[in-house]
């Protein structure tokens, strides 16, 4: 089992669907699949995985919206128990476009990092109790997406030093403090044995990735999972793609 417990934001479609996909799916899945999206009712794929699979539970969230996150909490503790939550993974996210230094709005910038690099910290911040009682009451002596992880869903375009084409202002932004926030929560966290990491998914045909990516969201997603297994103490505070290959800051 990858954890007992893993709360997925944005898991309505692209990414975060077919991560609930895939986990729900698998021969020894989570006891807990915590599926956040904006609009449950308008989530029809999600709805039918959730009907197949009793673990899945879709839970509301609009991830800026920190006035839902009491509540949110609540919730997810009395799904997970005494046990707590053991996985985080802060998937959603947005990409506006046309966004060349002639063309972007403030409006962009401050979505983007609103959704893209604050909610995922105050998120975390809100659900840290959670993820330190899990941690905690583990069996387990080393760092592991079993024991207690956050995974912050990153893009190489937040590397700066892979950056040779300029523009994306808002989104590169975002994910570049979000690769921050993953380090400092790395450091922070760790007293309290949790697990914090960027991944990078690969450039996926979803909405966000478009028709041209090269990657489809099944290869993404279970290589990506194979990762998740494998992260220990020397991925903690790193960046890495879908494949665990380390990437650049
Ligand atoms: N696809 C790629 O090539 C690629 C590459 C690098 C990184 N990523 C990252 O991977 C993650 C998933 O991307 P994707 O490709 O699956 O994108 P996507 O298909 O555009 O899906 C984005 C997801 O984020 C959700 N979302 C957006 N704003 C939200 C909010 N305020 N509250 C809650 N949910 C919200 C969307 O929900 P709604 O349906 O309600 O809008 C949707 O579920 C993102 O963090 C993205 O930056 C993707």
């Amino acid at each position: 089992m990858l954890a007992r417990s893993v709360l997925v934001t944005g898991s309505n479609r692209g990414l975060g669907l077919e991560l609930v996909k895939q986990l729900s799916a698998s021969k020894d899945p989570p006891e807990f699949i915590i599926a956040t999206c904006r609009t449950p009712d308008k989530a029809e794929e999600l709805k039918n995985i959730s009907t197949e699979h009793r673990n899945v539970h879709i839970t509301q969230l609009d991830v800026s919206n920190e006035s839902s996150y009491g509540g949110l909490v609540s919730h997810v503790q009395e799904l997970v128990g005494c046990q707590g939550l053991n996985l985080l993974i802060n998937n959603a996210g947005y990409s506006p476009k046309s966004t060349r230094i002639n063309m972007v709005k403030w409006q962009q910038m401050s979505d983007t990092l609103l959704i893209n690099t604050i909610a995922p910290v105050m998120l975390t911040k809100a659900l840290l109790p959670l993820l330190s009682t899990a941690a905690s009451d583990s069996a387990l002596d080393t760092l592991s997406v079993k024991r207690a992880a956050i995974i912050n869903m990153s893009s190489i375009l937040g590397s700066i030093g892979a950056n040779e084409q300029g523009g994306l202002y808002p989104y590169r932004a975002s994910k570049a403090a979000l690769n921050a926030v993953t380090k400092s929560l790395s450091l922070d966290l760790r007293r309290h044995n949790i697990l914090v990491t960027s991944i990078h998914p690969g450039w996926v045909q979803t909405d966000m990735g478009g028709k041209n990516a090269p990657l489809t969201p099944e290869v993404s997603i279970s290589e990506m999972i194979k990762t998740l297994y494998a992260l220990s103490e020397k991925h903690n505070g790193g960046f890495f793609q879908y494949d665990g290959e380390a990437l650049q800051w």
